[in-house]
This record gives structure tokens, C-alpha cells and sequence, in this order.
């Protein structure tokens, strides 16, 4: 049996263990895989098992690799599986369909804490000096926001919008959202409303729905023209909800405060993307789903969906739902 990871690196960067990989039988992990046809079918080979995060499985790649049986998308997206081509190919496609819904709530809130705290900033100035040459006994050269009792507005209330609201409530701020499909454990932590309501009404907007092309640019001039001044707005679910051009002229003009984003509509973001040199937005590089519980879980279900494969009675397979 031989197994590929095409592209580990951003999953393991060597402190977790490719153990149970190993166990199903000759495991070769690449730490990354240019996404030229030829590489990837060469790198898979003759390989049974194939998993991948962003390496695209195209129709082509399955006709050049006829012993592969499975495709494991080592993420919960697994739109780099042309799922059409899997099927005709009879080759099974498993995703994760939760893995780090508590730490990508929590990125969110990290992003607004430190919007409103400047925390990383007030140390860096206190190594500096600045601190123990000043004539009072504290100082702070940004403005500091208090959230209790601010509103919070969650776009997308599922699982990961649900953490985020249960965690702003807990700093006693009042929580609204707007999703196609209101639940009950929604219902139990904040108000639903219209789109048109949470834009008006929210102090901070947190971005949790799906990319869709509903929501494909659901953050634009026009949304951001019916928001209040000053509110400040996350995007920690994908880069193509907002246009970056707009909400970059909404930050140096004022209208929105700051912005706390995770994700860019081009990953790694453009060097020329106008949000990096937008008056206060806030930028990590796609961290959310980082934190090293949330990756040791990704790869053991991962393995565990491998497993099933072979038991032959496969889980969380995505290549039926065409
Ligand atoms: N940055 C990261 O590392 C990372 C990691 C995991 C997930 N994500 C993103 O977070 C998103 C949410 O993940 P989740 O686990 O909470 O998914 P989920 O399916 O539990 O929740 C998504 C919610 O969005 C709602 N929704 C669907 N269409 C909508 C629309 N047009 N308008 C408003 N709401 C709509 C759904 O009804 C659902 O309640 C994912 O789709 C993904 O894009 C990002």
C-alpha cells in the first residue's frame, strides 16, 4: 500500500507525527507541491492514497494515476477535488468536516481584543522604553474600547459563529446574526435579524458564513455604506467575502474603525493588496485553524477516515454529494 501526502508542510511543520500514516503501509510526505499537472502526477505515481490540503486533483491527474483509490482532503473545504472526475474514476473523497471550530471563534475574538486593546503594540512600546522614561504612571497613545455592552453582529451563525457569539457574549456584549437558516441553539445566544438590520445596528460585524456567490463580495461599498461609523469588521472565514478595495477606502476614510482579518482574496495575500496599507486593519496569515490541537485532531481524522476507507465502510466522503 502506498500513501502521499502532497503537501504536509502547513499541517505538520515536523512537531506532530506522521505515525499513523505510516502504519497503513509506505508513506511519503512532501512537505509542498508546485501545482504543475506534471509534479503532482509524478509525485503520486502509483500511489493507492492521495491527500492533499490545497494540491489541486484535477481530472487530468486521476486519468495519469489509474492506481489511486482514495483522495483525502486534509481540510474541511475540498473544492481542489474535481469531485465529478473522482466519481468516474471510482477513486472515494473524504473531507473534515470540523476540526477547529473552537479556535477559529476564538481567532475572531483574539482579532477584536486586540483591535481594542492594542496589546501587541503597548508592549512593543513598553520594550522600547517608553514606558520607564514616562512622567505618569501609565500611558497609551491609542484610542481603547470597551465591548460590554456594544453590539455584536455574527454573519454566518453556525458552528464557528456560534463559538464567536457565545465568547462576545461572555464580554457582556449583545449578539445578533443573520443566517439563511436560523437554529435552535441559535436561537439560544443571540437575536436573529435581517442582513439590513445587522448592518445598521452591529458595533463590530463578524464574518462566519460559507463562500458562496451569495456571499461571494458581501462586504462592498454598498454594505459598508449602511453600517455604522466607526464599526469595525472581521473576516476570519474567507478572503472573497469582502472587496478589498472597498473596505481598504472605508478604513482610511474613517467610516470603518478598524478591521481584524485572518483570510485574503488571494492566499499568500498580493503584496499589492490595498488592505495592507489601510489606516488600522489588522492582518494574520490564515492562522485560524493553526493552533496545534486543532492540526493534531485534522490529521487524526484524517487517518481515521483513511481507516474507514479501508475497513471499507468510509466516513465523511464528499465524492457522493454531487
Ligand atoms: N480561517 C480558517 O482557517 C477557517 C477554518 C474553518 C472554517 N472557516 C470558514 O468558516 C466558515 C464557517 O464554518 P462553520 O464550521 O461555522 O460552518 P457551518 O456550516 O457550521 O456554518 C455556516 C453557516 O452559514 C450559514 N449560511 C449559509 N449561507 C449563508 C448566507 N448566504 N448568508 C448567511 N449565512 C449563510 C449556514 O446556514 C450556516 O449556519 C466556513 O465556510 C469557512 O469558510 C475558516
Amino acid at each position: 500500500m502506498k500513501l502521499v501526502m502532497l503537501d504536509g508542510y502547513t499541517k505538520n511543520h515536523g512537531e506532530l507525527s506522521w505515525e499513523r500514516f505510516e502504519s497503513f503501509g509506505e508513506f511519503v510526505n512532501y512537505d509542498r507541491t508546485p501545482s504543475d499537472h506534471d509534479t503532482i502526477v509524478q509525485r503520486i505515481g502509483n500511489a493507492d492514497a492521495a491527500f492533499t490540503n490545497k494540491v489541486p486533483i484535477t481530472n487530468a491527474v486521476l486519468d495519469a494515476c489509474p492506481n489511486l483509490k482514495y483522495v483525502g482532503v486534509v481540510a474541511t473545504g475540498y473544492d481542489v477535488v474535481d469531485l465529478a472526475a473522482a466519481r468516474s474514476h471510482n477513486v472515494v473523497v473524504t473531507n473534515v468536516p470540523v476540526y477547529g471550530t473552537a479556535a477559529v471563534g476564538q481567532t475572531a475574538i483574539a482579532l477584536l481584543l486586540e483591535i481594542c486593546q492594542n496589546v501587541g503594540h503597548h508592549s512593543k512600546a513598553v520594550h522600547e522604553g517608553r514606558w520607564a522614561s514616562c512622567p505618569d504612571f501609565c500611558f497609551w497613545d491609542y484610542p481603547l474600547i470597551e465591548l460590554s455592552g456594544k453590539t455584536m453582529g455574527v454573519i454566518g451563525f453556525g458552528r464557528i459563529g456560534q463559538v464567536t457569539g457565545r465568547i462576545a457574549k461572555a464580554l457582556d456584549m449583545k449578539v445578533i446574526a443573520f443566517d439563511e437558516y436560523p437554529n435552535d441553539s441559535g436561537k439560544a445566544i443571540a437575536e436573529y435579524v435581517s442582513l439590513e438590520t445587522l448592518l445598521k445596528t452591529a458595533d463590530v460585524i463578524a464574518l462566519h458564513c460559507p463562500l458562496l456567490p451569495a456571499t461571494r463580495g458581501i462586504i462592498n461599498k454598498d454594505s459598508i455604506a449602511k453600517m455604522k461609523d466607526g464599526v469595525i469588521i472581521l473576516n476570519n472565514a474567507r478572503g472573497p467575502l469582502v472587496v478589498d478595495r472597498d473596505l481598504a477606502d472605508a478604513l482610511n476614510a474613517g467610516k470603518v474603525f478598524a478591521a481584524g482579518i485572518d483570510v485574503a482574496s488571494k492566499e499568500p495575500i498580493n503584496a499589492d493588496n490595498p488592505l495592507l496599507t489601510a489606516r488600522n486593519c489588522f492582518i494574520t496569515p490564515h492562522i485560524s485553524g493553526a493552533c496545534t490541537e486543532s492540526r493534531k485532531r485534522l490529521l487524526e481524522i484524517t487517518a481515521d477516515n483513511y481507516a474507514a476507507f479501508l475497513a471499507g465502510k468510509p466516513v465523511n466522503r464528499v465524492d457522493t454529494q454531487l
